[in-house]
């Protein structure tokens, strides 16, 4: 490997590595807030809720396709398709960040992670 070659991999292994800290945070808060705020509908095993649950990759499959700008929106002000998502999960002290990120927690879970 000549130096330039060397020096390429040297900064593709530094970016690389800089983006899955970045997603462990990020997932690491989502699921924080997920445990506190959201678990109470969204968990498994809830389905009668109406809640789309962890982990069901075709429920949130269908729910992405509206885009991931739209779901984050709909968790922070609320949402009723047919049952009633309460804005930020019924805790008006969660940040938009905080909200965010317990979304891509559960995209992540379901294998939706982009
Ligand atoms: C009191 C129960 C409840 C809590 C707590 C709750 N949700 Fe929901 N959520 C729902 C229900 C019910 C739906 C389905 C609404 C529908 O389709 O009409 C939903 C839907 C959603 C959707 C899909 C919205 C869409 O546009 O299709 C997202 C994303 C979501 N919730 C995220 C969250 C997050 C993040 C939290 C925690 C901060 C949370 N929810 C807490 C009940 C809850």
């Amino acid at each position: 490997m000549d130096r330039f070659a060397c020096l390429s991999a040297l900064a593709l292994f530094v970016a690389g590595s800089a983006d899955t800290l970045a997603q462990d945070a990020r997932l690491a808060l989502g699921a924080k807030v997920f445990d506190t705020d959201c678990k109470t509908c969204h968990d498994t095993g809830k389905a009668k809720n109406d809640a789309p649950q962890l982990s069901e990759t075709s429920e949130w499959k269908d729910r992405l396709g509206k885009g991931r700008a739209e779901l984050y929106k709909n968790s922070i002000e609320g949402f009723s398709g047919y049952f009633a998502m309460p804005p930020r999960g019924g805790n008006p002290n969660l940040t938009d960040e905080e909200v965010k990120a317990a979304v891509d927690f559960l995209l992540y879970r379901a294998g939706l992670w982009q």
